[in-house]
């Protein structure tokens, strides 16, 4: 029996049981994915020693990602470039750090969008700084996007993002002040929110739409709701919209693949499962 887990503190609203028990039950396989709750203090034990609790491995939400990716013995390229990591495995007795969020967000684009739909991007607008925003930028650089724009209520933030990743790859990376949001959006063929603006509870992202190019794309990664008032203004305005559910299925397909062996189909039956739980 193959166990596996998330942890994170808190960790009761995360998706991520909902996902893997489902492909454990679609793939037959014998095995658990439990949701465990640490507390930061207890974080750096639990990571080097979950697997002789029995863990072939696991995902890692907040606040133990960046933790994750300094406590690891071995990490992927990407989760160095990142400083954070989401997934953990063990192999011949080391664990192993990656970030998978990176695929998960490339992936669910494909999907939405159909392959090639990064040639008339021209210019990527990515609103806020934090992990999330440096994922979508290291996607971005490695589809090479000739120019991408960092906005962040907070500038400092996005001038730290923009020094740590400016050098992976061909991509122009330019961090802007709040100010500038309406000249950025009115040059952006992809616009990505990744703060929680937007988010239940959240005050909306308030950008003016009505100044993009016709052929621009809107992506959310908030999925709760599914349809943010950003993706609801973008549809009422005739542009392409790309929700925040996908990349939270889409990134949990590496993890599943390595603990079980078997790589997963994000399908639609699964996408209902989970959008009916939001
Ligand atoms: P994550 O890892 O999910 O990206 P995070 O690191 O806490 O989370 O980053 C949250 C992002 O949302 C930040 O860019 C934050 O802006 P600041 O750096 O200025 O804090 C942004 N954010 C959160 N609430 C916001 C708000 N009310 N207005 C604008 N930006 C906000």
């Amino acid at each position: 029996m193959t166990k596996a887990f998330v942890v994170g503190h808190p960790i009761k609203h995360s998706r991520s049981p909902l996902i893997h028990g489902y492909w454990l039950k679609e793939y037959g396989i014998a095995g658990t994915y439990e949701r465990l709750d640490v507390a930061p203090a207890e974080f750096p034990d639990f990571l080097k020693g979950f697997h002789r609790q029995g863990f072939a491995g696991g995902n890692v939400t907040l606040p133990h990602k960046e933790a994750a990716c300094r406590l690891v013995d071995r990490r992927t390229e990407r989760a160095e470039r990142l400083g954070a990591v989401n997934t953990l495995w063990v192999e011949d007795g080391l664990v192993w750090g990656d970030n998978t969020d990176v695929l998960g967000f490339m992936a669910h684009l494909d999907r939405s969008l159909g392959t090639g739909w990064e040639q008339p991007v021209g210019t990527a607008l990515i609103i806020g700084a934090g992990g999330a925003a440096r994922a979508v930028v290291a996607g971005l650089q490695e589809r090479g996007i000739p120019r991408i724009l960092v906005i962040n209520r907070t500038l400092p933030k996005a001038q730290e993002l923009v020094r740590d990743l400016r050098d992976e790859g061909p991509s122009s990376l330019v961090a802007l002040p709040w100010a500038d949001i309406d000249p950025a959006v009115a040059e952006a063929g992809l616009v990505v929110n990744t703060t929680s603006l937007g988010m239940a509870g959240q005050p909306p992202l308030d950008i003016d739409l009505g100044i993009s190019p016709g052929t621009a794309v809107v992506a959310d990664i908030v999925y709760v709701p599914l349809r943010t008032p950003l993706l609801a203004a973008a549809e009422t305005r005739g542009l392409r919209t790309v929700d925040g559910l996908g990349m939270l299925l889409h990134q949990a397909v590496p993890g599943f693949a390595r603990w079980f062996g078997v790589t997963p189909q994000v399908t639609p039956e699964l996408r209902a499962l989970i959008a009916a739980d939001i």
